[in-house]
């Protein structure tokens, strides 16, 4: 028998073996000064386009002055203990009907964060005889949410209709013979490469097939659909998701979750939901600064009207000068470029110390081996100015990629 720690000093994981040479700088960098389009990334100032603050809420004063206001009246503890305890207010009721309303939706229930909200969901949706058919590139809070599912579940290829009605065979058929029930499970915009789910041709299949469709819309959610209502809206289904869900932590900059669904689903969820059970309740200071941030969200379209313009404005930049950015249909732009993990790393460093550019830079296990990821995103807060700086930058970093310089630079580099 060996310690259980043996195999975890040998074996550090696909992204913690390059612990040693990436830490502070790849991952875990600390960007310092105010949430916006410039920040400080170790002294330097750098665009930013990696904070998924997309209608620039962050840092505008009065949404400041309502977390302020909130904390000096509440604290950061207020209201103590678990909902069904002792942490319920009439805020979160409020937040919580005006999430309905504005979800289009009977009603909503607040999650303290999307992460463990949705696993939960998952996990209070489905019973041992039901079956689950997610998209294979779903976020891992939905992967972690099926994990607790003990009965089957199937993916289908990533947006791929054909697969999904496979799939939705194969779980019928032993949905009839268990007597259970079908979820499937998409995202509204899938968060790497920015392609929104293919809702309206999911929902095709209900003509066919009986199932219930649970949407994660955590980078729809007040960035696409006429009023910001999100992936649904903007494919004209929003009706037809069964279970709607969206995280506080991109365009409402702030922390929390909710669902929202008929009511009696929600009235199931309230009950059954383990991970909002037996936890603590979202703090007053996160409710009061998602009503503010909401009030915002439904009444300043011009936030969203600017966010857009600076997203096709980098999009179809990025697109005239060459670059692939895939199958995007939303803010995430990718930027797909071919390299090894070592030459990533020496590109994103160009790319910040001598062209202060700031992005998020996706590799292998998270995309296929050989491919790099640029992934940017952004926000109502940046200018054409930050965009035309930026073309520039990419431009340079290609040539100097594809003529062999950064491969000359990390030579050397190795994982742990
Ligand atoms: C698609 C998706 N779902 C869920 C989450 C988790 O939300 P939260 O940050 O509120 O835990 C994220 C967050 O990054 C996400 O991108």
């Amino acid at each position: 028998m060996r310690d259980l720690f043996d195999r975890i000093i040998e074996n550090k994981g696909p992204l913690g073996k390059w612990a040693s040479i990436a830490e502070g700088y790849f991952v875990f960098p600390k960007l310092e000064g105010p949430i916006s389009n410039r920040m400080k990334f170790q002294g330097k100032d750098v665009i930013t386009w990696s904070v998924n603050d997309y209608l620039g809420l962050a840092n505008l004063p009065e949404v400041i002055e309502e977390d302020a206001e909130a904390a000096r009246t509440y604290g950061a503890a207020y209201p103590m203990g678990a909902r069904m305890m002792s942490g319920h207010t009439d805020y979160h009721e409020q937040l919580q009907n005006e999430l309905a309303d504005f979800s289009q939706k009977e009603a909503a229930y607040l999650l303290n964060f999307g992460y463990q909200g949705i696993m939960s969901a998952i996990d209070a949706l489905v019973s041992k005889d039901d079956i689950i058919v997610y998209d294979v590139d779903c976020h891992a809070c939905i992967i972690d949410g099926v994990r607790l599912h003990m009965g089957k579940r199937f993916t289908f290829k990533h947006n791929d209709i054909e697969s999904l009605e496979k799939n939705l065979e194969r779980a019928t058929k032993l949905a009839e013979q268990q007597n259970g029930g079908i979820l499937v499970i998409s995202e509204g915009v899938f968060g790497m490469r920015g392609e929104q789910g293919k809702l309206k041709e999911i929902v095709e299949l209900k003509k066919k097939f009986n199932f219930r469709l649970l949407v994660d819309d955590a980078h729809g959610f007040g960035t696409l659909g006429k009023t910001g209502a999100g992936a649904g809206e903007e494919q004209g289904i929003q009706d037809d998701i069964d279970v709607y869900f969206a995280t506080f932590a991109k365009s409402l900059a702030g922390i929390g979750a909710f669902l929202s669904a008929d009511k009696e689903i929600i009235d199931y969820l309230k009950y059954n939901l383990r991970s909002q059970m037996f936890a603590k309740s979202l703090p007053m200071i996160y409710v009061k600064g998602a009503l503010k941030r909401l009030h915002m969200l439904r009444t300043q379209p011009e936030l969203k009207n600017k966010l857009w313009e600076n997203v096709n404005a980098l999009q179809n930049g990025l697109k005239e000068n060459g670059f692939d950015i895939g199958n995007t249909s939303s803010c995430v732009t990718p930027v797909y470029l071919n390299g090894t993990i070592p030459e990533a790393m020496a590109l994103v460093k160009d790319l910040r110390e001598n062209y202060g550019i700031f992005c998020s830079i996706v590799v292998y296990p998270v995309i296929p081996k050989g491919l790099i990821l640029l992934r940017l995103i952004p926000t109502a807060t940046h200018t054409l100015q930050d965009v035309e700086e930026t073309l520039v930058a990419f431009s340079k970093i290609r040539e100097r990629l594809e003529s062999g310089v950064y491969k000359r630079l990390s030579a050397s580099v190795k994982a742990d």
